[in-house]
C-alpha cells in the first residue's frame, strides 16, 4: 500500500513539474516522462526518481564544490535556523554574516576587505556596477558610468548584469537594456585572429583591446571593466600569460575599476579561493556566489577594496542599495561550514594536485576527430567540438541543434554523465565537477565522453 502511495506521489510530482514548474533557460519537454527529476545527491553523484545514478560533471551549475549530501552543511543550516533564521542587514548586523565577512576579507587578495552580501551572482554583478557608479559620483568623477566586458561573456540575467553580458541572443528579447555597456575581445586563443601561436603576444593584444574601447568611449565616461578569471561562456578561456597584469596597468592609467567576476572561478574552481590569486592580479572588486555555500543555501557577495569603501566609511555617504535576504544568517552559517570543509579537506590543494591528471585524461579525447581543443585550468575545462580539426571548421546552426543539443546532451546524460553541451559561442562540452573528484571519476568522465562523442561524429 505504501509503495502504491509513493508511486502515486511520484507521478503527481512529475505532473506538477510538467504542468506548473517553469524551467530556466529551457524549453518545456512535450512529455512529462522526458523531464529528469533529480531527487538525491551523494558525493560526486546525483540520482533520479528511477534510482539511476549520474556523475555530476558540472557541480550542479558550477556550484557544489564540496560534493552532494554533506550532513554538516545541513546541520549548520538547522542550528542557525533555530537560533536566528532571519534578520536584515539594513542597519543591523547578524553574527554569521559578520563572521563570514571577516573570513572572506582574510581570504580575498590585497585590500579587498569590505563584503556586500547578495543572493546570487547576477545581484553581485548588479551591485558592483552600482557601486562603481556611485563611487565615481561622490568622488568627483560623475561622468564615469560605462562598463566594458568581453564578447560571449556571461555575467547574469538581471537588467544590469544582462547588459554587461556579451551574448546577443540572450539579450535580444529584453531590449532596450541598460545603456552604456561595451564589448572588447575575449581570450579565445584557439580562435585568435592573430598571434594564435604566441600566447604572450595574444594576451597583450587582447588586453590592449580593452584600452582601445576605453579610449574610444572616453576614459572620463568608463567606470569599470568586468572580466572573469577564466571566461566560462564560449568554453573556458583562461587568460594568456601577462594578460591580467596588462589589464591592471590599463585600468590604473585611466582610473577604471577592475571587477573580477568570480561567480564561477572562486572557491576552489581553479585551486585557489579566488581566481585573482591564481593569476596573480589585484582587482578593485570581486563578485562571487555559487561555491560560496556549495549551493546548500543561496548566497552571493561583492567584495570591495578599502579605496572603494573609503567615501562610505564615515557614514555621510550611504550605498543606496540592498536586498531583503542579503547576508541571510542561515546562508552565512552554511558558507562558514562550507569554508571549514575547504580547510579541513585541503580542497584547493587537492585541485592543484589533481588538475594535471584531469586535463591529461580529457586530452586523451583529442584522438577523436571531433575534439578540436581541450582548455581550462583547475577543475574547469571546455572541449571545443569541430567538424574538421585541420581547418577548425565549426558546426552549422543546424548541426548545433541536431548533434550538440539534439543528441550529445541527451546521450551523455543517458550514459550517466551530467555536464553541459553549450553553443553560446562555438560548440563545447563543459566540465566543472565537484572538487572532490579523483582519477577514478576522471576516467569515468573520459569513457562516457568517448562513447557519446564517437557516435556524435557519425551524425555530422
Ligand atoms: C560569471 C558569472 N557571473 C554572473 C552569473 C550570474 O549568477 P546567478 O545565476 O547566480 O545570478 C553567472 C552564472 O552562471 C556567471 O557565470
Amino acid at each position: 500500500m505504501s509503495q502504491l502511495l509513493a508511486a502515486q506521489g511520484a507521478e503527481l510530482t512529475k505532473r506538477q513539474a510538467h504542468e506548473n514548474l517553469w524551467l530556466h533557460f529551457s524549453g518545456q519537454p512535450a512529455d512529462a516522462a522526458d523531464l529528469p527529476m533529480i531527487v538525491r545527491g551523494e558525493g560526486a553523484y546525483v540520482f533520479d526518481d528511477h534510482g539511476r545514478r549520474y556523475l555530476d560533471g558540472l557541480a550542479g551549475l558550477f556550484t557544489v564544490q564540496v560534493g552532494h549530501g554533506r550532513r554538516e552543511l545541513a546541520e549548520a543550516a538547522a542550528r542557525q535556523s533555530e537560533k536566528l533564521a532571519y534578520f536584515p542587514l539594513w542597519s543591523y548586523a547578524n553574527e554569521p554574516a559578520a563572521e563570514l565577512a571577516g573570513r572572506l576579507a582574510d581570504l580575498a587578495p590585497g585590500d579587498l576587505n569590505r563584503v556586500f552580501f547578495t543572493n546570487s551572482g547576477s545581484e553581485a554583478v548588479e551591485s558592483a556596477w552600482k557601486l562603481a557608479k556611485q563611487y565615481f559620483k561622490i568622488t568627483g568623477k560623475p561622468g564615469k558610468h560605462k562598463v566594458i566586458s568581453r564578447t560571449t561573456a556571461y555575467h547574469g540575467t538581471t537588467h544590469g548584469a544582462l547588459s554587461i553580458t556579451g551574448i546577443p541572443e540572450l539579450k535580444v528579447n529584453f531590449e532596450p537594456l541598460v545603456p552604456s555597456t561595451f564589448r572588447a575581445a575575449n581570450t579565445n586563443l584557439y580562435r585568435a585572429p592573430l598571434h594564435g601561436d604566441d600566447p604572450v603576444a595574444f594576451g597583450r593584444w587582447a588586453a590592449d583591446e580593452i584600452e582601445r574601447v576605453i579610449l574610444q568611449e572616453g576614459p572620463d565616461t568608463v567606470a569599470a571593466v568586468f572580466l572573469e578569471p577564466v571566461q566560462n561562456a564560449g568554453g573556458c578561456f583562461p587568460p594568456p600569460p601577462g594578460y591580467f597584469q596588462r589589464v591592471r596597468e590599463i585600468c590604473d592609467e585611466y582610473d577604471v575599476l577592475l571587477v573580477s567576476d568570480e561567480v564561477i572561478c572562486a572557491f576552489g574552481r581553479l585551486g585557489t579561493y579566488f581566481g585573482a590569486e591564481r593569476y596573480d592580479y589585484l582587482p578593485d572588486m570581486i563578485t562571487c556566489a555559487k561555491g560560496l555555500t556549495s549551493g546548500y543555501s543561496p548566497m552571493g557577495a561583492l567584495i570591495a577594496s578599502d579605496r572603494l569603501y573609503e567615501p562610505f566609511a564615515d557614514g555621510r555617504n550611504v550605498f543606496s542599495h540592498g536586498y531583503t535576504f542579503g547576508g541571510h544568517p542561515v546562508s552565512a552559517a552554511v558558507a562558514l561550514a562550507n569554508l571549514d570543509i575547504f580547510e579541513r579537506e585541503h580542497l584547493n590543494e587537492h585541485v592543484r594536485g589533481n588538475e594535471q591528471a584531469f586535463r591529461s585524461t580529457l586530452e586523451k579525447l583529442t584522438d577523436l576527430p571531433i575534439v578540436g581543443d581541450v582548455r581550462g585550468d583547475g577543475y574547469f575545462y571546455g572541449l571545443e567540438l569541430v567538424k574538421d580539426k585541420a581547418t577548425k571548421e565549426t558546426f552549422t546552426d543546424e548541426e548545433c541543434d541536431r548533434v550538440l543539443k539534439g543528441f550529445l546532451s541527451k546521450d551523455l546524460f543517458a550514459n550517466g554523465l551530467y555536464c553541459r553541451a553549450d553553443d553560446r559561442g562555438d560548440p563545447v562540452i563543459q566540465l566543472s565537477p565537484p572538487l572532490i573528484l579523483g582519477q577514478g571519476e576522471f576516467d569515468e568522465i573520459e569513457q562516457i565522453l568517448r562513447s557519446s562523442l564517437t557516435r556524435a561524429q557519425e551524425l555530422l
